[in-house]
């Protein structure tokens, strides 16, 4: 495979990403309003700072690529978000739901954990150190947001999980 066809493979593959953070971005907010415990509502919120930033930094790694960002919308985000919107309609406000949202949560982080990890193999191969590191910090970050949703639903000795709260309401 040329280096010209890896990457085009590259750029595609940003472009899913580039489209998932957007949807999340758009997403997140529906998400802290249908939040009932304090501590997930800050999670999302501060994901949601931290997902502005990431989208961000994916619009300098096109700059520094010398590429246009396309309009391709990526499927996989939306089904996933479309399964947290029912979520919402399926649960009225409660542990419950908060155990819900914290399970669809962690499913758009997994994705993005993927997603970028893949992405900083490929910048790897590719030589493009600077643009590597940009993805490796946002790599960092999801993999963080996804062990602080770990830690709100499973507890900890200091809080009961959110989990044991849906379990004994
Ligand atoms: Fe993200």
């Amino acid at each position: 495979m040329s280096r010209e066809d890896f990457m085009d493979l590259f750029v595609d593959q940003l472009n899913d990403i580039y489209s998932a953070e957007t949807q999340i971005v758009k997403s997140l907010p529906k998400m802290i309003n249908a939040a009932s415990s304090t501590e997930l509502k800050n999670a999302f919120e501060s994901h949601l700072k931290e997902t502005r930033n990431q989208v961000t930094r994916l619009e300098k790694v096109f700059k520094a690529l010398g590429e246009k960002i396309g309009n391709e919308s990526c499927e996989a985000m939306e089904g996933i978000i479309a399964e947290s919107d029912e979520v919402t309609q399926l649960y009225p406000p409660s542990a419950l739901r908060d155990a819900a949202l914290i399970a669809c949560a962690q499913r758009i982080e997994h994705y993005e954990i993927a997603a970028y990890g893949t992405l900083c193999t490929f910048a790897q191969e590719l030589d493009l150190d600077d643009i590597q590191e940009l993805l490796g910090e946002t790599l960092d970050e999801e993999k963080s947001a996804d062990e602080k949703l770990t830690g709100i639903a499973e507890g900890g000795l200091l809080s009961t999980g959110i989990n044991q709260k849906a379990l004994n309401r």
